[in-house]
């Protein structure tokens, strides 16, 4: 049996969607990871001056579990989930989500933005397509890690322009897998 925290994580992690494909016990699985203290997720983390990182721990059939590093005014579009489940840990500082609802077919305008929460390391928070766009970034002035749980792995998704609403198709990379930088 692996000795690794986060290789426990994965383990269980499977275990967990194949007992339930909705992933009922996953946001206790990553609590109890998050707020533990354990620091072996930092043979993942990588930053970037100008964008904020992906870095692949673990892809499975039923989920893909990434670390996303991110340097103080990093942020990530506003962005939808391709009808996937998605859970978000905070590993490192603080990291505010800010919801927007979805912009009405046909409609251009600004999207409305619905609400807008701060975590703290060791918190899970949850979303998917039919409670609302996010975007992501770390509180002002400060660096962030995020651990992030994609059920099933996400291919493309949609980023929205606040403005209008416009959207566009984005493909998902990784920027590190299993702690090494991939050639871009
Ligand atoms: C991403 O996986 O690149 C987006 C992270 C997020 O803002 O939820």
């Amino acid at each position: 049996m692996s000795t690794q925290p986060l290789r426990a994580l994965e383990q269980a992690l499977i275990e967990e969607f194949a007992r339930d494909a909705r992933g009922k016990g996953v946001a206790k699985l990553l609590a109890a990871y998050s707020s533990s203290g354990h620091e072996d997720w930092r043979a993942y983390a990588h930053f970037e001056a100008d964008h904020y990182t992906r870095n692949l721990v673990a892809r499975h059939a039923a989920y893909e579990l990434i670390v996303l590093c991110w340097r103080a005014g990093q942020a990530s579009p506003i962005h939808c989930h391709s009808q996937q489940q998605c859970w978000m840990a905070i590993l490192d500082g603080q990291i505010e989500e800010q919801q927007y609802d979805q912009p009405v077919p046909g409609h251009a305008g600004p999207l409305t933005l619905r609400a807008a929460r701060t975590y703290a390391q060791g918190k899970v928070a949850y979303i998917d397509d039919d409670i609302a766009l996010h975007l992501v970034r770390p509180v002002a002035g400060r660096d962030g890690c995020s651990l992030h749980l994609y059920s099933k792995p996400i291919e493309t998704c949609g980023i929205y322009d606040p403005a209008t609403g416009a959207v566009q198709t984005r493909v998902m990379r990784y920027y590190s897998v299993g702690g090494v930088v991939q050639p871009r």
